[in-house]
């Protein structure tokens, strides 16, 4: 086996016990991920109205059902990859409500095996592989 398929396997045996979760929940990664991390703030639906807003400095949410439809059509997958894990600004001033994922997730890959040791590459696909479920699901429910 390469090196590369040997990363992607470890980075979904690390995955293998929240998919379990999302499949007998009856939903797909992306959308457990959601409802797990995003909703409280983004809403079930993803419009914004989820129950801690009023906490936030930032008392009104963008709804994530208008990502494509704000960018000509086109689901912005960098942007929304960027917003994710950290790497892109959300706020042009002010603190940042939104949390920074991508340092969440390389933070906890180690939890979820404890009898495996993950290398920088393999956290990378782990992380990856957990923004793109959630990029996945949230065109799924974009506004027409
Ligand atoms: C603690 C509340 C909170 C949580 C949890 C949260 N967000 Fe956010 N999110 C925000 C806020 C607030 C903004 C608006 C920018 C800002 O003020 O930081 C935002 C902005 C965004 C944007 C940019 C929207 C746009 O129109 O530009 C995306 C995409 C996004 N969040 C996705 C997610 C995803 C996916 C998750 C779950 C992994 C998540 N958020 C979890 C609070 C949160």
């Amino acid at each position: 086996m390469s090196r590369a398929s040997l990363v992607a396997v470890a980075a979904t045996a690390g995955l293998l016990a929240i998919s379990a979760s999302a499949h007998a929940a009856g939903m797909t990664l992306g959308e457990f991920e959601y409802l797990n991390s995003c909703s409280a703030c983004h809403g079930a639906k993803g419009e914004g109205d989820g129950a801690i807003v009023q906490y936030l400095a930032t008392q009104s949410l963008p709804s994530l059902t208008m990502l494509q439809k704000n960018n000509g059509g086109v689901f912005p997958v960098q942007k929304v990859y960027g917003v994710i894990e950290g790497s892109e600004d959300v706020t042009v001033h002010g603190a940042r409500d939104m949390p920074v994922w991508g340092q969440r997730y390389r933070a906890r890959v180690n939890e979820s095996d404890e009898d495996y040791d993950f290398g920088p590459e393999e956290t990378e696909a782990y992380v990856r592989t957990r923004i793109l479920a959630l990029i996945e699901y949230l065109s799924t429910i974009q506004a027409e």
